[in-house]
C-alpha cells in the first residue's frame, strides 16, 4: 500500500480507498475538479480537452498509464512540454541549495539541515537546535510558497524529478521535509505527531498551471505523509487521517495562472449588441486585464485559497494585496 516511491499508481490509490483520488482531484475555487489544461491528452479523445475536467475513470483507465511523472514521459513530450509551458524541472541538489538559503536567513545560521556536496549533501543527522525566541512550532508554521511548482521538488523530494532516483527519508530535502523532520523529532505521541504535521501541511502552498503535474505534485505530498509516518511509527497511517491530509493538500496545491491569478485560459471575450436604427451591432471585446495586462481587471475565475487560521476562503490575488 503507497510504496510507489516515483511513478504514483492512481489505481492503486483507488483500490485502497476511492475518495481520496477523489479528494486529490478536487478544485475549491470551480466546485469541480482540476482540468487538464493542457492539449497534449486529446489523443484519447474529446472529453480529455484543455478545459475538461480530470476525472477518475480517465486516469485509472489505459492501466492507470495515463498520468506519469515527467522523467517517465517520452522524450518527445517532454520537449513539446518544454516548449509550450517553459517545463524544465529543477534538480534536488539546486532544490536544496535554494531552501538552505531560505532556513540560513530564519535559522540565522548556514546549512542548519545539510552541507551542500557538489551535486549531493551530506545530511546532519543530530536533532536540529532553534534560535533563541523561535521555536520548533514556529518553524513548523512558518509559511512558504513554491510557484509554478510542477511536480513540487521545492516541497518534497521523494525523487530527483530530473534523475528519477528516489531518495530515502533521512535525506529529503523539501521545505515540506524538512518541516516534518522538525515534528518527527520533537513530538512523541501519534495524536501530537499528526497534530503538528497538518499545520505543516497548511503552511505549505504552490501552485501550478497543467493539470496532470498538479496531480502528480498533491500525490507527492500525500506520499510524503504517508513515508514519515511509516519512518516514525513503524506501521500504515489510518486512512480517515490519509483523507484529511488529502483535503488540505487540494486546498493548498492549487490550479492558477500565476500570472493572472485566474484558472487557466478563464479569461473570456465579451459581445454587446448595439441596437440601431439600422439593426443590430455586435461588438466583442477581449477580457479588459488581458488587454492591459492589470491583475485586477480580469473577468476569468480568480482562484480562492485558504486561510487556516480564519478557516475561511480568500482570493489569491487579495492575499497578495493590492498592485498594478
Ligand atoms: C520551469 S518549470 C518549474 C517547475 C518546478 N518549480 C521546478 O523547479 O522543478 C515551470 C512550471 O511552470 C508551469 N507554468 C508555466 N506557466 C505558468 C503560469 N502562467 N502559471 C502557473 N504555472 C505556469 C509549467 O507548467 C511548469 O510546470
Amino acid at each position: 500500500m503507497f510504496s510507489e516511491l516515483v511513478d504514483v499508481k492512481e489505481n492503486n490509490i483507488i483500490s485502497i480507498d476511492y475518495e481520496i483520488l477523489s479528494i486529490l482531484l478536487k478544485d475549491h475555487t470551480t466546485k469541480k475538479n482540476i482540468i487538464w489544461a493542457t492539449n497534449m491528452y486529446e489523443r484519447y479523445g474529446s472529453s480529455y480537452s484543455f478545459k475538461s475536467q480530470i476525472t477518475i475513470e480517465q486516469i485509472t483507465g489505459r492501466n492507470g498509464q495515463v498520468i506519469r511523472p515527467r522523467i517517465k514521459k517520452s522524450k518527445k513530450e517532454q520537449e513539446q512540454r518544454i516548449k509550450k509551458k517553459a517545463e524544465v524541472f529543477t534538480p534536488s541538489w539546486i532544490c536544496n541549495i535554494q531552501n538552505n538559503l531560505a532556513d540560513n536567513s530564519w535559522f540565522q545560521k548556514e546549512n542548519v539541515f545539510n552541507k551542500p556536496d557538489g551535486v549531493k549533501w551530506i545530511t546532519n543527522r543530530n536533532k536540529i537546535l532553534f534560535p533563541e525566541g523561535r521555536s520548533w512550532v514556529d518553524y513548523v508554521k512558518s509559511l512558504r510558497l513554491e510557484i509554478s511548482c510542477g511536480e513540487a521538488p521545492y516541497l518534497v523530494s521523494r525523487y530527483d524529478t530530473v534523475t528519477g532516483n528516489s531518495i530515502p527519508v533521512i535525506n529529503r530535502i523539501g521545505l515540506l521535509d524538512r518541516k516534518i523532520r522538525i515534528v518527527s523529532e520533537n513530538t512523541r505521541s501519534k495524536d501530537d505527531w499528526i497534530k503538528y504535521v497538518k499545520e505543516a501541511y497548511k503552511s505549505i502552498y504552490g501552485y501550478e498551471w497543467q493539470g496532470d503535474s498538479l496531480l502528480i505534485a498533491r500525490e507527492n505530498l500525500l506520499y510524503t505523509y504517508i513515508d514519515y509516518y511509516v519512518d516514525k511509527f513503524n506501521e500504515k497511517p489510518q486512512i480517515d487521517t490519509i483523507k484529511e491530509i488529502a483535503e488540505i493538500i487540494s486546498w493548498n496545491i492549487f490550479q492558477m495562472d500565476g500570472l493572472k491569478y485566474v484558472i487557466p485560459n478563464s479569461c473570456k471575450n465579451e459581445t454587446i449588441i448595439n441596437y440601431t436604427l439600422f439593426g443590430e451591432e455586435k461588438e466583442t471585446f477581449e477580457c479588459i486585464g488581458c488587454q492591459t495586462n492589470n491583475y485586477h481587471n480580469h473577468n476569468g475565475i480568480y482562484v480562492k485559497i485558504m486561510n487556516w487560521e480564519t478557516n475561511r476562503a480568500n482570493k489569491f490575488i487579495n492575499v497578495l494585496g493590492r498592485r498594478k
